[in-house]
């Protein structure tokens, strides 16, 4: 997929992969709110590493995963460890590291040295891409790791890439697990007019005029996601993209959410905007005593209306 206004953060990810090939190991933090592209950048940078040679581990941090011990550490190391040569990667002092990928308890301490130097055993043949998407639901002890990891990558050629939504959790967990260590750090931000533009006359219409498509910019605040969502809506609604429909835009699926917390919420906030309050998320907060960290926030479309038996609209239900 071709991903528009990227250039300049992808330009950076490439000098970063070429340090790395180079011998020279960087840690990368991408932020941006819900919806903004992070997984992605993490994609196309996943293409580009592996078209220059860098062999490419990824994982994803998953918000019931939390408390599992070492979730993260496994997605990155299993894969090679099962489809390599087992002995080999954990030859010397890496062996510390079995304890995660068998069944004994591991010690914590030794467990991320360890990893550290299956790290080195893995980047020897070729320099190494580690990918953690979602940073902000990682487990405790694959933090630890890297931690210990980004402290000493420089002398690795290791390109460790991770993604968070911004906010309390992240800002926590980048504070105390890469503190001191200064990741180059990738604001992703809401795309210009210009680039929603792009995306309405490449997904909806090459047709589309200018009005309308500056109507979809308004309404989904430069947010791909939210642009992608109104774009499939306005598509299954037979709008024309003509500048006397824009106003349709406005009420092509973005419904207020309906609980009185939500728009409160520190991932709210962030949101671009233009699109806050307009779309709801698939969860609501629990209880407003629940915060921080706020759980996870995905949008969606507004529902189709329901109606009764009679078809008449019915009241719409607060959660999905
Ligand atoms: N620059 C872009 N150009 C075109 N499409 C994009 C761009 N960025 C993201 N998209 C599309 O927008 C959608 C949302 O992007 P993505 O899933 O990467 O967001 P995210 O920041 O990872 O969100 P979340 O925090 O929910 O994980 C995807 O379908 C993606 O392909
Ligand atoms: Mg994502």
């Amino acid at each position: 997929m071709t991903l528009v206004e990227r250039e300049r953060e992808l330009a950076a990810i490439h000098d970063m992969i070429g340090a790395v090939a180079a011998g020279h190991g960087r840690t990368v933090l991408v932020e941006g709110p819900p919806g903004i592209g992070k997984t992605a950048v993490l994609a196309t940078a996943g293409e580009q590493a592996r078209g220059r040679g860098l062999r490419v581990l990824t994982s994803v941090g998953g918000e019931l995963e939390q408390d599992l011990p070492f979730t993260i550490v496994r997605q990155l190391f299993e894969p090679p460890l099962r489809t390599e040569d087992r002995a080999e990667l954990l030859a010397g002092a890496a062996g510390l590291a079995e304890p995660v990928f068998g069944r004994s308890d591991p010690s914590q301490g030794d467990v991320v040295y360890g990893l550290y130097w299956l790290c080195a055993n893995l980047s020897a043949s070729a320099p190494l891409l580690l990918v953690v998407d979602d940073l902000h639901w990682a487990d405790g002890p694959s933090l630890r790791f890297l931690s210990h990891l980004s402290r000493r990558i420089a002398d690795l050629p290791v390109l460790l890439l991770l993604a968070g939504r911004p906010g309390p959790v992240l800002d926590g967990l980048v504070g105390a697990a890469l503190g001191g260590t200064a990741p180059h750090v990738i604001r992703l931000r809401q795309l210009s007019d210009e680039a929603v533009g792009v995306l309405v006359r490449r997904d909806l219409s090459a047709e589309a005029e200018d009005e309308f498509c500056q109507a979809c910019a308004v309404a989904t605040g430069g947010n791909p996601f939210l642009l992608a969502e109104a774009v499939t809506n306005l598509r299954e609604n037979g709008t024309r993209p003509i500048a006397a429909e824009a106003h349709r835009v406005r009420s092509c699926g973005p419904t207020p959410f309906p609980g009185p917390c939500w728009p409160e919420s520190p991932e709210a906030a962030r949101m671009p905007s233009g699109s806050r309050g307009r779309w709801r998320c698939w969860r609501r907060p629990p209880s407003r005593a629940t915060s921080p960290p706020w759980p996870d926030c995905r949008w969606r479309r507004r529902p189709p209306p329901r109606t009764d038996s009679r078809g008449s609209p019915s009241s719409p239900r607060d959660t999905p």
